[in-house]
């Protein structure tokens, strides 16, 4: 919550040892506690010296995550803006010859100084990154500096703004700040920057292999060596030491075989914990957990996906991780909550437009929630893709993706991105192959995809052939589509066929089916929830005829802000809102939310 005029500095706090999820490298420490934060309209700050200055004028206090401009409807806040944020703290006690400052999410570009030395920049939200916390004060107060900007162009991924005709771009709210968390990372010469880990098994009753790939970085000027231990559900994993040039990497390559493995499967997510440590001049220097699970996927030769050679008929729905209160600066607790209501639902599928917070992701492994990941490429025109600065930062974000996400068993799909230009010119093309050609030399083990929107009018892609898993959003019977192709609802089912025999080899999923309801009335008029019911009752009953459908998402598990004068179809609508949510912006559930999880249920052959 931002409040009060920064009072007199108190004496600093230290960072809280952990992390707020399991995954990852000892040595963390979170940033929480009291931050400040300073809103620049006029884009002073820097010329003024906020980024040194230890004055607290003009500061006010806040907390980390946060989005500056939650609550904030206005046409300013979507636009977005330049905001300042400040953390000052007592370094942690115990040795440490680096520290690392990571970010899980910033939106949009981030510039962070520490003691008034620039350490570091980034661009782009939804995933984290890292700066090295040179400069870093043993003893006194540290200060850590942020500056925000959220205003993006149209080269930006994806897009916001206002276009020249004064029409808002984008698909949702623009939420700018610190996102997510803070953390300071301690670092003793080696720090293992990349660990995946990923199952193989060559038939039904073999065992099972786990592999163990771990980049480690030796933050040093001189060549040290290492040695790297591990298990994998106790079972020992064996890595060969290496001597690691200054400042250079090295690939810790192991393995571990497992007899009778337990598999993974949303009936059943058994999951195994990967335990490493990493070992120099005589001790531990750095451990490393990762929880996972072994499943194998496939797609058979009618597209159809098999998990541990089962086809699975999934369903769920997906989100966006914001509410009214904290913009897209969710806690644990408000993660956790749109967890267990997509359990609630009976889903065993979820999607968003971007990365999941890695505790949703942990959540959804443990929940035995399968995910289609996705990359913010949303929405974006041909002639963008042919812009090489676009281009590679889509690709960054591909990459960064599958770097954090790869050892996630509920992850199945690594999606290219949504709804962009539905006819693939020069620029999409291109991106297309070179992002897949990214994710299978990152990831060869899951299913390179891509959503777009399910319109009669466009004909078969060349390129979706070269693709694992295409994803349709469907709206029939609710948008008018292209020379309104999609009006008439009765034009689905001969229309997923067709798209079955146009990619009978490509694992196809319904991304996306929604109808908008925000008040009573009858279910023929557009925006009741009788409405909503009926129409999503009438979809799924046409997938359920679809033995080849490995996939239904509704849109959306809750109501979400989208832009100003946004009316999703809605003949009343709630600017800025979406309201094809089951439960509204509040967590309250329509009358939808049942029907579904009825289905569903039916559908899981569950009671
Ligand atoms: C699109 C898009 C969503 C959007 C939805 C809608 O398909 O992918 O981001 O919210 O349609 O119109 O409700």
């Amino acid at each position: 919550m931002t409040g009060a005029l920064a009072p007199a500095p108190a004496s600093a706090e230290k960072p809280s040892p952990g992390a707020l999820y399991t995954n990852g490298p000892s040595g963390r420490f979170l940033l929480d506690g009291g931050w400040y934060r300073r809103a620049d309209a006029a884009n002073v700050g820097q010329a003024r010296g906020w980024q040194r200055s230890r004055s607290l004028r003009g500061w006010r206090t806040t907390t980390v995550p946060n989005a500056a401009n939650a609550g904030d409807e206005s046409r300013r806040s979507y636009i977005g803006g330049v905001w300042w944020y400040r953390k000052d703290f007592e370094a942690p006690a115990g040795a440490a010859t680096d520290w690392v400052v990571r970010f899980e999410s910033v939106n949009y570009r981030a510039t962070v100084w520490l003691n008034g030395r620039r350490i570091g920049s980034h661009a782009g939200g939804y995933l984290p990154f890292e700066v090295p916390g040179r400069g870093l004060r043993r003893t006194g107060t540290n200060h850590l500096v942020v500056r925000v900007d959220s205003r993006r162009d149209e080269s930006a991924v994806p897009p916001s703004g206002r276009r020249k005709d004064g029409r808002f771009v984008g698909g949702w709210w623009n939420y700018a700040g610190i996102l997510r968390e803070v953390y300071l990372r301690r670092v003793d010469t080696i720090d293992l920057v990349n660990v995946h880990v990923f199952p193989r098994r060559s038939c039904d009753t073999c065992p099972a292999k786990v592999y163990v790939r771990a980049v480690a970085a030796n933050l040093q000027g001189i060549p040290v060596d290492a040695g790297l231990t591990g298990t994998v559900g106790g079972h020992k994993i064996e890595f060969r030491r290496a001597t690691i040039s200054g400042r250079g990497f090295h690939l810790f390559r192991g393995s571990a075989t497992i007899e009778n493995p337990h598999l993974w499967s949303p009936t059943d997510p058994h999951l195994y914990t990967v335990k490493l440590e990493v070992e120099h001049g005589g001790g531990v220097v750095q451990q490393y957990t990762q929880r996972t699970g072994i499943r194998i996927l496939q797609v058979d030769d009618s597209g159809r996906m098999l998990l541990n050679g089962k086809h699975l008929a999934l369903r769920g729905a997906s989100m966006h991780e914001e509410d009214p209160t904290h913009g897209a600066a969710l806690g644990p607790a408000e993660i956790t909550a749109n967890l267990n209501l997509l359990r609630d639902l009976g889903a065993n599928m979820t999607r968003s437009h971007y990365p999941l917070h890695p505790l949703a992701l942990e959540l959804a492994d443990k929940y035995g929630i399968l995910v289609w990941s996705e990359v913010p490429v949303y929405q974006m025109r041909d002639a963008l893709f042919r812009r090489s600065t676009v281009r590679r930062d889509a690709l960054d974000m591909v990459r960064d993706m599958v770097n954090r996400d790869r050892s996630h068993p509920s992850v199945i799909v690594w999606s290219l991105g949504n709804e962009n230009t539905s006819k693939p010119g020069v620029g999409f093309t291109r991106y297309l192959r070179e992002a897949t050609r990214i994710t299978r030399r990152l990831d060869p083990t899951r299913l390179v995809g891509l959503a777009f929107p399910g319109y009669p009018t466009v004909g078969k892609q060349e390129v979706y052939t070269t693709l694992d898993a295409l994803g349709v959003n469907d709206y029939f019977g609710w948008y008018p589509g292209p020379q309104n192709s999609i009006a008439d609802r009765a034009t689905l089912s001969p229309y997923l066929d067709r798209l079955h025999d146009d990619y009978s080899k490509q694992a196809l999923f319904v991304t996306e089916f929604g109808a908008e309801a925000n008040r009573a009335g009858p279910a023929t008029e557009k925006g009741t929830w009788d409405f909503q019911a009926d129409f999503l009752n009438y979809h799924l009953g046409v997938f359920a005829q679809k033995p080849y459908l490995n996939g239904a998402l509704v849109w959306i598990l809750r109501d979400f802000r989208v832009k100003p004068g946004y009316d999703g179809g809605n003949p009343q609508p709630q600017a800025p809102y979406n309201q094809k949510g089951l439960v509204d912006a509040t967590g309250s559930p329509k009358p939808a939310f049942e029907s579904v999880k009825r289905l569903f249920r039916k559908e899981a052959g569950l009671p």
